[in-house]
């Protein structure tokens, strides 16, 4: 069962984190939308303290653990379904497998295509690096595009709290992540059949999953909402969370 963080009560909004970190990247979420909602946020396999994939890592995989845990958890009603970036694949991958547990999808710097051949030749260039010299040097790849120049320039504590968070984690999790990332499928033709009303979020500085991507996600799906959040790179949550709670916050009192 996946290890996870919960706190408040009323509609479940479960919160999946991002490549390479855990659920410690929602605390500021956990410590404020829980006077709103029952928050509840998973390690995803491998990261924090959650147990390894059993079996081939996928996105697939990944969102049939988070039902697990919505099933040992006794929750009966829809949930409010969150995902930041690797967080957001899984998010679409739950909504084409589990779309009857849909109460509302927030979709957070995240996109519906599928890694390019030169995507996918990279993730296999970082799973060799893994392999040669450990999961810190693709954190240290990657650091420097997960936050926004805003956050960089002026913002230390962010940028302390997002190295923290990569370095905590273990070269398995990190390769076996990379895997389910360069393989999963587009999911451009799920977005006209989402039925649930969605929040789509996107830091106006996000180098990874840029506005573009979240405006296909917004135009594709029947009943969704954008919002660009200014001075936010990809980590949008952390950079600029009074923002992003405030607008989660609105979205989720908006369904009652
Ligand atoms: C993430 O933030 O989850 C990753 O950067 C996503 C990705 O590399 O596609």
């Amino acid at each position: 069962m996946l290890h996870f963080q919960e706190a408040g009560q009323g509609t479940p909004l479960i919160l999946l984190h991002a490549f390479p970190l855990s659920s410690d990247l929602w605390r500021p979420q956990i410590e404020t939308l829980s006077s709103n909602f029952r928050v509840i946020a998973p390690d995803l396999p491998g990261f924090g303290a959650s147990p390894d994939f059993d079996g081939d890592p996928s996105v697939d995989h990944i969102a049939n653990a988070v039902m697990a845990l919505i099933e040992h958890l006794g929750i009966k009603e829809p949930v409010i379904l969150g995902g930041l970036s690797m967080g957001g694949y899984t998010a679409l991958a739950f909504a084409r497998l589990f779309p009857e547990s849909l109460r509302a999808l927030i979709l957070c710097d995240t996109r519906a295509e599928a890694d390019t051949p030169e995507g996918k030749a990279n993730r296999d260039k970082l799973i060799a690096l893994v392999g040669n010299e450990g999961g810190g040097a693709v954190i240290e790849q990657m650091a420097p595009k997960l936050l926004g120049e805003t956050s960089k320039n002026s913002r230390p504590e962010v940028v302390e709290t997002a190295a923290q968070l990569g370095k905590a984690q273990t070269d398995l999790a990190i390769a076996n992540a990379l895997r389910a990332l360069r393989d999963r499928p587009a999911s451009l033709d799920l977005l006209p059949q989402i039925q649930v009303p969605t929040l789509v979020i996107v830091g106006d500085e996000d180098g990874i999953t840029p506005l573009d991507a979240a405006q296909t996600l917004a135009n594709n799906i029947p009943n969704a909402k954008l919002e660009v959040i200014p001075q936010a790179g990809h980590l949008s949550n952390i950079e600029q969370p009074e923002n992003f709670n405030r607008i989660v916050r609105e979205f989720g009192q908006s369904l009652k």
